[in-house]
């Protein structure tokens, strides 16, 4: 750093000594936080609002502020080469630094009656409403996929798996709709979020509140927070807000990679239920002949990094002492990977949806007799046999066709040992019949299924 360009550090009127280029090394922020650009300059742009109110600024001197603010956001938009990560230390300097160069004394009064304390949350807080609503909306158009793959192959039949192992026939429809719901839960956690988080930081200065007469008010409705703050010391404190973002994305990503997980698997040869785009997959440098489901694998894989960055933020805050403390500085970088990492994986999911094929002879020829074991035993149950009975007479004959390594229902019906009228029984195993038992509601009948997309259809139909 030049001599000349530390005459731009704000607290030249304290220091001997520069920075020392280390110290700027580990301090200066800008290359990470310019991602908070434009709620710096909105946020500006409102504060100006509180200051003329307080009478700071005249009407025409806020108008040539708000004028050079925007004139600063054209620039950055235009791709201008503004700042220098050298010696602006943060994004919040730079556009000030800027403003001041451009509008001299004018400039300095900006930052009257606040501090980088409460304009770091309420741009970061301003930040994180602004990604978790577009989030939502992109959560909402992977369940709208989903919905589709699910009402258009309504009595499609495929294996239901526990333990990785064929356990009872479903619906597809059944299957896609446990993963829209489940991202209903997902989008209601981020709308928790917004719901809690509304109230703007701004005005409580670096600790204590704000010494001008500024309508805090005013410049929440300008920023759209529904709410200012009640507590300056809390204000500029608690990151809470960003553990709770984290954590919801966190979440959501797992969501996401049990999904990925099973379409890797689907996508086998061994399984082949289905078929990813060529879109959403890659070739190997090496092996001509594959195809891999790199989609899924890395929805998997940057789930990882959702959960790494709420762990991140944890650690950061355990301890800290109250109030601001330079360590909060590490809390923007994994808000921005995750919304921006989250973002990519819900897109990705939802185009793959999309676009993939869907083979379902396959998944109805994979389906093994054994997934009736549960139906044989309930039918003889219907016969007045206790359930515990009955259980150990189905395993007896499974067991039994395992060990000739049959299928159970092969197994000459002489020796189904315990079950009356065998015959008449067997007739009414079948994947069919399986499924239309199992219609009370949240189950896989067709009833059932066909009321989970009226209640899908309806949460769709919201906001
Ligand atoms: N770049 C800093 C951050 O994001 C700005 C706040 C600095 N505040 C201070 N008191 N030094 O945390």
């Amino acid at each position: 750093m030049t001599a000349e360009k530390s005459q731009h550090t704000m607290w030249d009127g304290r220091f001997e000594t520069k920075m020392a280029g280390s110290m700027e090394r580990l301090s200066f922020s800008l290359r990470v936080d310019v991602e908070l650009i434009e709620e710096d300059i909105d946020g500006s742009v409102a504060h100006t609002a509180g200051l003329l109110e307080a009478g700071v600024l005249t009407a025409d001197e806020r108008a040539k502020i708000v004028e050079g603010l925007e004139g600063i956001r054209a620039d950055f938009r235009a791709g201008k080469d503004l700042f220098d990560p050298d010696s602006d230390e943060d994004v919040h300097m730079a556009v000030e630094r800027v403003l001041t160069d451009r509008l001299g004394p004018l400039g300095k009064k900006l930052h009257t009656g606040r501090s980088r304390n409460d304009q770091v949350s309420t741009d970061f807080k301003l930040y994180m409403r602004r990604k978790a609503e577009k989030l939502l909306g992109q959560v909402r158009g992977l369940q709208k996929a989903l919905f589709k793959l699910a009402d258009e192959n309504q009595a499609r039949l495929m294996p239901g798996y526990t333990h990785l192992q064929q356990a009872q026939p479903v619906q597809f429809s059944h299957y896609m709709l446990s993963f829209l719901f489940a991202l209903e839960r997902d989008a209601g956690r981020l709308r928790d979020f917004l719901a809690r988080h509304r109230q703007m930081p701004l005005g409580s200065g670096a600790i204590a509140g704000s010494a001008f007469p500024y309508h805090r008010d005013l410049v929440a409705r300008e920023l759209g927070f529904p709410e200012i703050s009640d507590n300056s010391i809390d204000a500029v404190s608690h990151r809470d807000a960003a553990l709770e973002f984290l954590s919801d994305l966190a979440i959501l990503g797992t969501t996401l990679s049990r999904y990925a997980e099973d379409f890797v698997l689907w996508s086998t040869c061994e399984f082949g239920f289905l078929k990813l785009s060529d879109a959403f997959s890659s070739g190997s440098s090496m092996m001509p002949q594959k195809k891999n489901p790199d989609s899924m694998e890395l929805i998997r894989g940057k789930s990882g990094r959702l959960t790494g960055n709420l762990v991140a933020m944890a650690t950061l805050v355990k301890g800290a002492p109250m109030t601001y403390s330079r360590d909060l500085q590490e809390d923007k970088e994994p808000v921005f990977d995750s919304a921006r990492t989250a973002s990519v994986m819900l897109d990705a999911m939802r185009e793959a949806m999309e676009t993939a094929v869907w083979d379902f002879s396959r998944m109805r020829e994979a389906m093994l007799p054994e997934l009736l074991a549960t139906d044989l035993a309930d039918l003889l149950v219907q016969r007045g046999i206790p359930f515990r009975d009955a259980h150990r007479i189905v395993g007896s004959i499974v067991g039994k066709a395992a060990r000739r390594r049959i299928p159970f229902t092969s197994l000459p019906l002489d020796e189904w040992e315990g079950v009356p009228e065998p015959n008449e029984i067997k007739r009414q195993l079948t994947f069919e019949n399986s499924v239309a038992r199992r219609d009370l509601p949240g189950g896989t009948g067709p009833n059932a299924v066909k009321a989970q997309l009226e209640t899908a259809k309806r949460l769709l139909a919201e906001a």
